[in-house]
């Protein structure tokens, strides 16, 4: 398991990944999208592992946003079945986070989502709430405005009961009612396949993120990019407004 991992100076505390290019991966083996998918949730823990023994801290994975809904009704089912599979795993995914001290987080909303999945995403962030070495954050039925705007319903509730007045409302405030509270904001942002949009992904966390971007199609992302974005990340000059 221990693959040659390179030093690095600095290392980014928490790395957002949109996992795109599934799809176009699939086609041009000749194969139905959900192909694409499959190979890239094998994508998804290989550099999972990967990032966590590296040493980073948080890791978002965009795995379905809620606009997902509107692709072809087997495509949906396809995704949600790799959904239920991964987290059915059981023994074998537990003993994997146990290794690596994983915490897994879902991020979205969950009144929509099928209630069998549901259950299982439960189970699976209440088995590995004992971890707090690294947490994977995995994005589904994720929106970055419709986390906002649950946020401001959350915060116009209170205030409505009287538990907050108007002036208390900050930013910091705002980032406690948001999915990824207490967790650091993504320094960089990821995105393969050659698109150079956020597509909805953090849009409150990544204020300040780096970007990163290859024609690299998901499936076929390897430990080597992940490499390659952090010897980037190295020469990235943060300045967060400053000079
Ligand atoms: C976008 O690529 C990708 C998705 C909508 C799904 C991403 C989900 C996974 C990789 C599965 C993750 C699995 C777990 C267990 C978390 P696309 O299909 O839009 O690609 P295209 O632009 O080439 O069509």
């Amino acid at each position: 398991m221990e693959k040659n991992i390179p030093k690095f100076d600095v290392l980014p505390q928490h790395i957002g990944f949109i996992m795109d290019g599934n799809g176009r991966w699939a086609k041009m083996r000749g194969l139905e999208r959900s192909a694409g998918h499959k190979e890239g949730a094998m994508t998804f823990r290989r550099i999972g592992e990967y990032c966590a023994d590296v040493g980073i801290k948080y890791m978002t994975f965009y795995a379905f946003s809620t606009e997902n809904w509107n692709r072809p009704k087997s495509e949906v089912l396809a995704l949600m079945k790799l959904f239920k599979e991964y987290l059915k795993e059981g023994d074998e995914r537990i003993a994997e986070n146990d290794i690596r001290q994983m915490r897994l987080k879902f991020i979205g909303e969950r009144d929509n989502l099928p209630k069998d999945l549901l259950r299982l995403i439960e189970k699976a962030e209440k088995e590995s709430a004992k971890y707090d070495k690294v947490t994977v954050n995995i994005a589904l039925n994720y929106g970055g405005r419709a986390e906002i705007t649950h946020a401001v319903k959350e915060i116009s509730e209170k205030v409505k009961a009287g538990e907050l007045s108007v002036d208390e409302i900050t930013e910091e405030l705002v980032g406690n009612h948001i999915y990824t509270a207490g967790q650091p904001d993504p320094d960089i942002i990821v995105r393969p396949s050659g698109e150079y949009r956020l597509s909805n992904f953090m849009t409150w966390q990544s204020a300040y993120s780096e970007f990163w971007y290859s024609d690299i199609l998901w499936p076929d992302f390897t430990e080597e990019d992940v490499n390659k974005i952090l010897e980037d990340y190295q020469k990235r000059n943060r300045r967060f407004g400053g000079v």
